[in-house]
C-alpha cells in the first residue's frame, strides 16, 4: 500500500516578540494572570510586511531545505489558515507563485485551529488516491490582524507564525512498523459555532471582523473532545497511548494540554509544549511545535507521534504517524 511519509518540516516566525508585560499597558491584565491561566509568556506579532503568505512561504522553504527538495519536486500545496491574505484567491496559490511553481495545484483549508490536522489528512488522501505524490502542507496565520486589541479575554491568547511539512507517497508493506501516516480521526459540530467565531465576513458584514470567544465554554468542551478523537485515532491505528513516543497537541492553553495528557495517561516528558513561546497560533501551532521538537532532536525517525487539535466550529481531529 501507499503510505504518506514525512520528508521534512520547517517553521517561520515574525521578527517581533511581544511579552505578556506589554499587554499591561493595553488592557486590564497582568503577566501573572496570563501565565497562570494559559502558560503563555510571549507570542510573535507580524509587522506590516509580514503576512500569512510570506510566513507560509518562509516555512515552506525551510521544510524544502530540511527535506533536501526543491519546489519542482512538489505537486500539491494545501495551506491551513483562517487568516488568508485575501478572501480569494486562495493564499496557497500565492505561496505557489512565490515558490516559482507553475505546475501542480494549491488550495486553502479552513478548519481554524484544527486546520493543520485536517490538511495533513487531506494531503494523505490525495497521496493515497494517486492525485499527488509530494505534498507541501502548511499552517500559517496572522491572528493579530483579527484580534480586538481592547478585549483582554482574547487579545492575550493568540500569536502569528507558520509551520510546514512535506509528505511523500512511498510503497509500504501496510504494517504498524511502517513509516508515515498510520491513522486519523476528524470531527466537527457546527452547533458550537457561536462559542468561537469571527464577527464579520464577505457574505454577511462585508468586513473582516474580529475574533470572539466564550473561553470558559471552549475550555469546558476541549479536554473531552480532544481525548475522544485521540483515542479513536489510536484505536484505528491498533495501539494505545502508552505506545506513543511523542504527543504534539494544539497549543492553545497549557492547562488544556496538561489535562488532556493526564486523561490519556501520557507522561509529561512525552508532551511537546511551545505555547509559552508562541501563544495560540491556530493552524500554525501543531507544525510549529513539531518543528521545535524535530530541530532539537527529540523526534527521530521511527518514533510514534500523535498530532491533535481542536478549535472554532467546533472542529477537532488527531493524526497518528510514525516519523
Ligand atoms: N486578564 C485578567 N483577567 C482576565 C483576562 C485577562 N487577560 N481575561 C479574562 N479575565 C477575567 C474574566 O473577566 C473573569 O473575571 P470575572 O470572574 O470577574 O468575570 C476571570 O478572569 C475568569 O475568566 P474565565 O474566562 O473564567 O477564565 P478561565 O480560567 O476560563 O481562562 C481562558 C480563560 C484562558 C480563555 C480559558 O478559558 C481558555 O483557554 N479557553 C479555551 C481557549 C481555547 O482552547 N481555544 C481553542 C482553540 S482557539 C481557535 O480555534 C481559534
Amino acid at each position: 500500500m501507499i503510505r504518506s511519509i514525512v520528508r521534512g518540516v520547517g517553521t517561520a516566525l515574525p521578527r517581533r516578540i511581544m511579552k505578556n508585560a506589554e499587554f499591561e499597558t493595553l488592557v486590564d491584565t497582568t503577566d501573572e494572570w496570563i501565565v497562570q491561566r494559559t502558560g503563555i509568556r510571549q507570542r510573535h506579532v507580524a509587522a506590516e510586511d509580514e503576512t500569512t503568505a510570506s510566513l507560509g512561504e518562509a516555512a515552506a522553504r525551510a521544510a524544502l531545505a530540511n527535506a533536501g527538495l526543491t519546489p519542482a519536486d512538489i505537486d500539491m500545496i494545501v495551506l491551513a489558515t483562517s487568516t488568508p491574505n485575501n478572501t480569494f484567491p486562495a493564499t496557497a496559490v500565492e505561496i505557489q507563485e512565490r515558490l516559482g511553481m507553475r505546475h501542480g495545484f494549491a488550495f486553502d483549508m479552513q478548519a481554524v485551529c484544527s486546520g493543520f490536522v485536517y490538511a495533513v489528512t487531506a494531503a494523505d488522501s490525495h497521496i493515497r488516491s494517486g492525485l499527488a505524490r509530494r505534498v507541501l502542507v502548511i499552517g500559517a496565520e496572522t491572528f493579530s490582524r483579527i484580534l480586538d486589541w481592547s478585549d483582554r479575554t482574547t487579545c492575550v491568547l493568540f500569536g502569528d507564525g507558520a509551520g510546514a511539512m512535506i509528505l511523500e507517497g512511498v510503497e509500504s508493506p501496510g504494517l504498524l512498523t511502517d513509516r508515515g501516516i498510520l491513522a486519523a480521526s476528524l470531527r466537527s459540530d457546527g452547533s458550537h459555532r457561536d462559542k468561537l467565531y469571527v464577527d464579520g465576513g464577505p457574505s454577511t458584514t462585508q468586513t473582516v471582523g474580529h475574533l470572539r470567544m466564550e473561553g470558559r465554554e471552549v475550555f469546558k468542551h476541549a479536554v473531552g473532545m480532544i481525548t475522544d478523537v485521540v483515542e479513536d485515532a489510536l484505536a484505528r491505528g491498533g495501539i494505545t497511548a502508552q505506545d506513543l513516543d511523542w504527543f504534539v497537541p494544539h497549543q492553545a492553553n497549557k492547562r488544556i494540554i496538561d489535562a488532556s495528557a493526564r486523561k490519556l495517561g501520557i507522561p509529561e516528558e512525552k508532551v511537546v509544549v511551545t505555547v509559552h513561546l508562541h501563544g495560540n497560533t491556530s493552524a500554525a501551532s501543531v507544525p510549529l511545535a513539531l518543528g521545535a521538537a524535530v530541530a532539537d532532536g527529540r523526534i527521530r525517525q521511527g518514533d510514534l507521534v500523535l498530532l491533535e487539535a481542536m478549535g472554532g466550529g467546533f472542529t477537532w481531529g488527531a493524526v497518528l504517524l510514525r516519523w
